[in-house]
């Protein structure tokens, strides 16, 4: 069954068309990742689930409920953690998760067991009583994700979950992700970090300037690799004109520049060092590292985007430090 049924969803802002003609539907019980680079629509997509933004053409809809008409009733059945926290800097974390229950109506000593045991499951029972101000930026995307699961939601949005936090947080949050998948929620999730989509999720949507590129389960969507060679050579000094004559001499090869000191050669058969080596060695170009590339996520995206992680990710963190 589908808890999330997305149709032509376009979303403008002006005249920039931040969501463009945009279809997926997201199973129950599933995994769903949503990965694309700076500005590619992905949490314009969720604000428009989640009712803070409202479409411009085209519909989406939870648990049946249509987001540009009944969204009210669509949020008692969903939680959101967006990212930037919306939490209040003054309240503590008791305070605070208490008062996100209050907003979906339960009851007070209901809200206060239900803060207190998931201060605990965060390992925040001792922070649970200081102000949220004074959290670390981990503890404050884990107390996000408690309050946005207070009222059990049969699905969660988390918008770039461990973006910008400590690699220790990053890992309980990916853990805590599996474990209320597990016990039966929904996950809609956004990241820019592929081998977090690669090892969470069930399916997979690629997003690129408002478009999906391409959506389908992780399996299948890896199929498309595991039968490549795919050699990454990289140099010392810039190698930016060097494509067209290697693909000359190599026609089998699918010849990919990437930055001006990279090069990844994908072949459906073994790739043969010796020729290649002897190509560069004749122009005085060193191979400084040459590796072979593990069938990913990593090497699909790059197929079918074109984009290269590395620079998403540095785009990214680049962007966390402004
Ligand atoms: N409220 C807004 N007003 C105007 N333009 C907006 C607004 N929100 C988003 N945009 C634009 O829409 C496009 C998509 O933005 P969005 O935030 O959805 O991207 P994203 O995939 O979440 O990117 P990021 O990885 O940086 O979070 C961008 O070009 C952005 O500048
Ligand atoms: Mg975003």
């Amino acid at each position: 069954m589908n808890i999330v049924e997305v149709d032509r969803l376009t979303k403008k802002y002006g005249d920039l068309t931040a969501v463009d003609q945009v279809s997926f539907s997201v199973h129950e019980g599933e995994i769903f990742g949503f990965l694309g680079p700076n500005g590619a629509g992905k949490t314009t997509t969720i604000n428009v689930l989640t009712g803070l933004a409202r479409p411009t053409s085209g519909t989406a809809k939870v648990s049946r409920f249509d987001c540009a008409v009944e969204i009210k009733k669509a949020q008692q059945i969903m939680g959101i953690v967006p990212d930037e926290s919306n939490l209040y800097e003054e309240f503590d974390g008791f305070e605070n998760l208490c008062f996100c229950a209050a907003l979906y109506g339960m009851k007070k000593n209901e809200r206060e067991k239900k803060a207190k045991d998931l201060l605990e499951q965060f390992g925040l029972a001792e922070a649970g009583k200081k102000p949220f101000r004074a959290y670390s930026r981990g503890m404050k995307r884990k107390l996000t994700i408690a309050a946005g699961i207070i009222h059990d939601p049969r699905i969660l949005f988390l918008d770039e979950p461990t973006t910008g936090i400590d690699v220790a947080s990053a890992r309980q949050i990916r853990q805590m992700i599996q474990n209320l998948n597990r016990s039966g929620t929904t996950i809609f999730l956004t990241t820019h970090y592929i081998e977090e989509a690669e090892r969470l999720c069930d399916r997979i949507a690629f997003i690129v300037g408002g478009k999906i590129v391409r959506v389908g389960p992780l399996d299948e969507l890896m199929r498309e690799v595991q039968q490549e060679n795919v050699l990454q050579l990289a140099f010392a000094e810039g190698i930016s004109n060097l494509k067209s004559s290697l693909q000359q001499e190599f026609p089998d090869v699918v010849v990919e520049v990437s930055g001006n000191q990279a090069i990844r050669l994908r072949s459906s058969r073994p790739l043969n060092l010796t020729p290649l080596m002897r190509f560069f060695e004749e122009r005085n170009l060193p191979v400084y590292e040459a590796r072979i590339m593990r069938p990913s996520l990593e090497e699909v995206f790059v197929k079918i985007t074109g984009i290269e992680l590395e620079r998403m990710k540095q785009e990214k963190e680049g962007k966390g430090k402004q």
